[in-house]
């Protein structure tokens, strides 16, 4: 898709559909229809009064006037208000990108000239991520033949988008290529997270990670397998693995360039297939469990982004990639694992076996000194239960912490909302036969699921858990930017906290 910028609205352009964006107001002045109505001799406005358009946001006309190089006018609805917002410019941006999809346009020109909810260039280039996230699809799981017919699919090559005077030109040209590559990594986090689980386990995970690192050298790339694991005495991510065929491999990714002014380490839950072990989930809840590996998705998509971001960070990436299956071998509700950082975890049930891998996740972290750790886990339905499918829960160890990755997710379409750690529920997972029990009963399962992860996290250390179970994958589409299935939550929440901690003095 190549995106290009012009200052003024010339009546040469050739396009298979001309964007507009019309309001009410607009509808009432008349003012941007003049030109067009005059080159076309058509009378839109009439024609959208006796067809009942009314501008309002999402709501799009098509007009087929083929005239003077333009064979369609797709009007898209920007609502009554003055003013957009990043998300709703994101969305409009995506609903745009599916209309011209249907359409099948491959030459597109969309007018912001005149169009007042755009007023901000930061409107623009929202604009231009939302067209471009719209345009996703996963097809690697398709039979020939509907390879074959999705090859003809016809795809967007040509957006030439006409600014208008207030916009910073320069400005947008240089977002460009971070958009592009933001949308690669949310892209490349969907793919990873729709892969069905016999075809990502833990080996195709440490594929990925090979894979990423070959188109981008700056990223060095650590993998560590069974007897290196065990070498670092990760017998509690070891023992989840017990029950499977699949070997497990750890991953762990580094940027870092010449001078960093801070070290962060991400850590992604990564288990390929939560089948929930012996204490086997119902068939239904098990359907989607391919996506336990969102967290790891999204550190794989993240790095996909940082070469392109220049950040002055040192950036580690981490996961140890599991499944989780019941068989002879497998671990037992009952079982006492000792973890990599010595403590001894009482396994009451092998379905919180998210927890129990990121123990040792967690540890190795703590012992590369980060100033920052974050954690990313599809880790409780809980979640889903207090927050629902579109926000995370957040709970820290660090409140400066917390409000940056709350700032980072303010207008980036990704939301997080902050749960309590409060330590009098550390009673609930207090294990009578070892230190800590892996369940805590009913109440407050995000608490209890944070509290436990806090048991492995070094002292010092501002550490914050994402627990993404309900927004990192999406059984229906809600809205235009999200497709169904894996979302890629988190990519561009995480590249925004990392963007403003390396502005930060
Ligand atoms: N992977 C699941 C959590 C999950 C559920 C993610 C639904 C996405 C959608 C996790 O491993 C799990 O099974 N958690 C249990 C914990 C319980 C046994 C304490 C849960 O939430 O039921
Ligand atoms: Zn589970
Ligand atoms: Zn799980």
């Amino acid at each position: 898709m190549l995106i290009h910028f012009e200052q003024e609205y010339s009546s040469s352009v050739q396009a298979d559909a001309l964007v507009l964006f019309v309001t009410k107001a607009q509808l009432e002045a008349q003012t941007m229809f003049a030109l067009l109505e005059k080159q076309t001799s058509f009378s839109f406005v009439e024609y959208f009064k006796r067809v009942g358009f009314e501008g309002k946001l999402s709501e799009a006309m098509v007009v087929p006037i083929n005239e003077q190089g333009i064979k369609t006018l797709l009007c898209i609805g920007a609502g009554c208000d003055d003013h957009v917002d990043e998300d709703k410019a994101r969305k409009l941006g995506a609903f745009t990108g599916k209309q011209l999809k249907q359409l099948k346009a491959k030459r597109v020109c969309v007018l912001f000239q005149g169009a007042p909810q755009f007023s901000e260039t930061l409107y623009v280039q929202s604009f231009i991520e939302g067209l471009m996230l719209s345009r996703y699809h996963y097809i690697a799981c398709k039979g020939e033949e509907a390879l074959h017919e999705q090859s003809k699919q016809i795809s967007l090559e040509d957006v030439c988008l006409v600014l208008d005077q207030a916009h910073d030109k320069d400005f947008l040209q240089q977002q460009l290529p971070l958009i592009q590559a933001l949308v690669n990594g949310v892209f490349l986090t969907r793919d990873l997270v729709n892969a069905p689980s016999n075809r990502m386990g833990p080996a195709e995970m440490a594929l990925a990670a090979e894979t990423l690192v070959t188109r981008h050298p700056e990223i060095s790339l650590t993998i560590l397998d069974r007897e290196v694991m065990e070498h670092e005495r990760m017998w509690a991510a070891l023992s989840v693995a017990d029950g499977s065929e699949k070997e497990p491999k750890g991953i762990h990714l580094l940027y870092k360039p010449k001078k960093a002014k801070k070290k962060v380490v991400i850590v992604g839950k990564a288990v390929t297939f939560d089948s929930g072990g012996l204490s086997l989930k119902p068939a239904d809840g098990m359907m989607t469990m391919k996506m336990d590996m969102a967290g790891a998705a999204a550190v794989l998509g993240l790095f996909e982004v940082l070469p392109t971001l220049k950040l002055d960070l040192e950036v580690h990436g981490l996961f140890l990639a599991v499944e989780n299956m019941p068989s002879g071998s497998a671990y037992r509700p009952g079982d006492v694992i000792c973890a990599r950082n010595g403590k001894a975890i009482e396994v009451l049930n092998t379905d919180a076996e998210g927890r129990v891998t990121l123990a040792d996740a967690l540890s190795y972290a703590s012992d590369l000194k980060p100033d920052y750790l974050i954690d990313l886990a599809t880790l409780t339905g809980a979640a889903i239960v207090a927050l629902g499918e579109e926000i995370a829960a957040v709970l820290s160890t660090d409140k400066k912490l917390t409000a940056q990755l709350m700032a980072a997710s303010e207008g980036s379409g990704e939301m997080i909302w902050e749960l309590p750690m409060h330590k009098t529920y550390a009673d609930l997972i207090k294990s009578k036969i070892g230190d800590i029990k892996n369940i805590g009963g009913k109440p407050a399962g995000v608490i209890t699921a944070a509290l436990f992860l806090k048991e492995f996290v070094g002292k010092d250390i501002a550490w914050a858990h994402l627990d993404i179970a309900g927004p990192a994958y999406a059984e229906k589409e809600t809205r235009p930017d999200i497709p169904y299935g894996g979302t890629g939550f988190g990519v561009r929440l995480l590249a925004r906290y990392l963007q403003a901690l390396s502005k930060e003095e």
